[in-house]
């Protein structure tokens, strides 16, 4: 994975048909998409739960580019090892997640894994500013995690600028996660997104089946995202 930070749309297979994710990612790339984003939650880091490393293993032959697996689960690092094998290109874990994140960080990479750290609302960027010599990508919330469809809080924009001004020069993704829509999106780029993730924004209109809205989703996306 070659750095660059051209804007990248990551449709998130949350808002997806979960009785149908094999032709939801083949189709949501067809459709433009630049990564996958995959939604990973444990019913106690956040208060819902969906899938685990099985189900991210059987999704990599589906998924042609990038797959972005952000884990919302606590402890996570018992499981670091498994979602490396399951084929994650980028393992993000919540700074939240436990004590020593800087460890973990540092246990994706030796699996050759891309390190992203995420970070809740509530959170602050004293603890992040230690961590940017084992961050591969910073994924700010814009919601606190647990569920799509929940509204951006524009209380996030000031922080994704500081972070653009924090990484400098660092090839540092980051990523905005949470209620990105064609209002939103113009907002977190201009503060220094490079990372969009959106699932009810793009998912909406199509099906696996007849999925031209997914492409016209993130044309607009991408539109809109641009017009800073
Ligand atoms: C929230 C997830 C997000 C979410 C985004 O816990 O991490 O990826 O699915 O969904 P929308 O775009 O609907 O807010
Ligand atoms: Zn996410």
């Amino acid at each position: 994975m070659a750095f660059d930070r051209s804007l990248k749309i990551a449709p998130s297979i949350l808002a997806a048909d979960f009785a149908n994710f094999g032709a939801e990612c083949r189709a949501i790339e067809a459709q433009g998409a630049d990564w996958v984003h995959v939604d990973v939650m444990d019913g106690h880091f956040v208060p819902n739960i969906t899938f685990g490393p099985a189900m991210c293993a059987a999704l990599r032959p589906h998924i042609k580019g990038v797959m972005d697996v952000h884990l919302m689960i606590a402890p996570v690092d018992p499981f670091v090892d498994a979602f490396a094998a399951a084929g994650a290109d980028i393992i993000t874990v919540h700074l939240e997640a436990g004590p020593h994140i800087h460890r973990t960080m540092q246990a994706i990479r030796s699996k050759g894994k891309k390190a992203g750290l995420a970070i809740n609302p509530g959170t602050g960027l004293d603890a992040v500013s230690q961590l940017l010599d084992t961050t591969d990508l910073i994924c700010v919330m814009t919601v606190n995690p647990g569920f799509g469809g929940q509204a951006f809080l524009s209380s996030q924009l000031a922080k994704i600028s500081s972070i653009r001004q924090m990484i400098g020069d660092r090839p540092i993704h980051i990523e905005v996660d949470g209620g990105v829509t064609l209002a939103t999106a113009p907002l977190a780029t201009a503060a220094g997104a490079d990372v969009l993730v959106a699932g009810s924004a793009l998912f909406k209109g199509g099906t696996a089946l007849q999925p031209a809205a997914y492409g016209e989703n993130i044309r607009a996306l991408r539109k809109a995202a641009a017009d800073e």
